[in-house]
């Protein structure tokens, strides 16, 4: 998608065919920087330290790590440790633990000279098809934002949370995508942008996005959402998913479940697009995903732009104070309108998640 008036995508391999270039999305919206990752350790990191975030993001660049690391040692001791620590570096997107699974037993069973370049291929498959699965999203959730557009005229409101852009992604984005398609096909919209405290993915990548490819948004505040859904102002909500289990229970950013429950209270559509490997069939109840928690100082401290032109980090909270901070929560099904997946709208129940995805049902 567009960044700086040119295409480019949130992950690559260099003009060498070896370093590994993502977008550090840490530095995002205050400047736009490459970084090439060289080794596993860069991988883990790039991961660990969000450099790289968001569920199939995380999924391709952990697939990117395992090549990484064959290169330096293509042993199988090495491919374990690699897979055990790419698995590790953060707990709660199912498409971290999928893309090494997938990777691992790709190349566990060749000849370790034969794995390097074998890794290398098989991630950017991985990568490849999540810009498909992405775009097939977007057609769908096209479909769906157009029904909207026909009955109402005029502009179609649409909230989101979080990043689910194609910075989250490899390219398009999940929530975002049928959001692109929409304005490409000229179906006027308007997104509200809830900022995501703590670590303000709306505010600093979403917004940052749309504003790339001149997709019209107004920034929120997350507290804003159900004042905004009670006044009429949004027709539709699309979020994305860090792992949607078995009988469609969907654990995503933070904050979404309360958005879940303010549309429900007030008959806005709910939606939830993700790909594929976004869908954990071995779980099945929401409460058994591991929700990551992250550092107090997210929470006490924010980072930004001073009027001066400065970055800075500010402390918001009296010294001292102790913060929680959950990184995710639990959507129940029962709340969630329909999954939007490169198979098409389904329900979030097991029967229709199982007759969408048959080769992925566990037993
Ligand atoms: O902590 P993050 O920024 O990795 O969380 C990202 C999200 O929660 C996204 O909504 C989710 O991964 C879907 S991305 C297409």
């Amino acid at each position: 998608m567009r960044a700086l008036g040119q295409d480019y995508r949130s992950i690559f391999v260099d003009e060498d065919g070896l370093g590994v270039v993502i977008i550090d999305q840490t530095a995002l919206p205050h400047a736009f920087e490459t970084r090439r990752l060289i080794g596993l350790d860069d991988a883990v990191t790039a991961i660990a330290d969000m450099w790289v975030r968001g569920a199939p993001l995380v999924g391709v660049t952990a697939a990117y790590g395992v090549a990484l690391a064959m290169l330096a040692d293509d042993s199988d001791a090495a491919l374990h440790e690699a897979c055990e620590r790419l698995a590790g570096a953060r707990p709660t997107a199912v498409n971290l633990a999928w893309a090494v699974e997938e990777m691992h037993r790709l190349l566990a069973p060749l000849a370790p000279f034969e794995r390097a370049k074998a890794a290398y291929a098989a991630a950017s498959v991985i990568a490849e098809e999540d810009v498909v699965n992405n775009a097939a999203i977007g057609d769908h959730g096209l479909a769906l934002i157009k029904e909207i557009a026909a009955r109402k005229g005029g502009v179609v409101n649409i909230m989101t949370h979080c990043n689910a852009g194609w910075l989250a992604t490899v390219d398009w984005g999940t929530a975002t995508a049928p959001i692109y398609k929409a304005h490409e096909a000229g179906v006027p919209l308007h997104v509200w942008v809830s900022e995501t405290r703590p670590r303000n993915q709306g505010a600093f990548l979403t917004a940052w996005e749309l504003g790339q490819h001149g997709v019209p948004h107004t920034l929120i505040v997350d507290n804003s959402a159900g004042h905004l859904m009670q006044l009429g102002e949004v027709d539709l909500i699309i979020v994305g998913a860090d792992r949607i289990t078995a009988q469609g229970d969907v654990c995503n950013k933070i904050g979404t479940y309360l958005k879940a429950l303010a549309a429900h209270d007030n008959g806005v559509p709910f939606y939830v697009a993700a790909p594929s490997p976004s869908i954990d069939f071995a779980l099945r109840e929401g409460s058994d995903i591991p929700i990551e928690t992250r550092s107090a100082r997210e929470v006490t401290h924010m980072a930004g732009r001073t009027e001066s032109g400065d970055l800075a980090t500010i402390r918001l909270s009296p010294e001292g104070t102790d913060a929680l901070n959950y990184g995710f929560d639990v959507t129940p099904a029962r709340l969630v309108s329909g999954l939007i997946t490169e198979r098409g709208v389904i329900a979030a129940t097991e029967e229709a998640l199982a007759a969408a995805f048959p080769e992925r049902v566990t037993g």
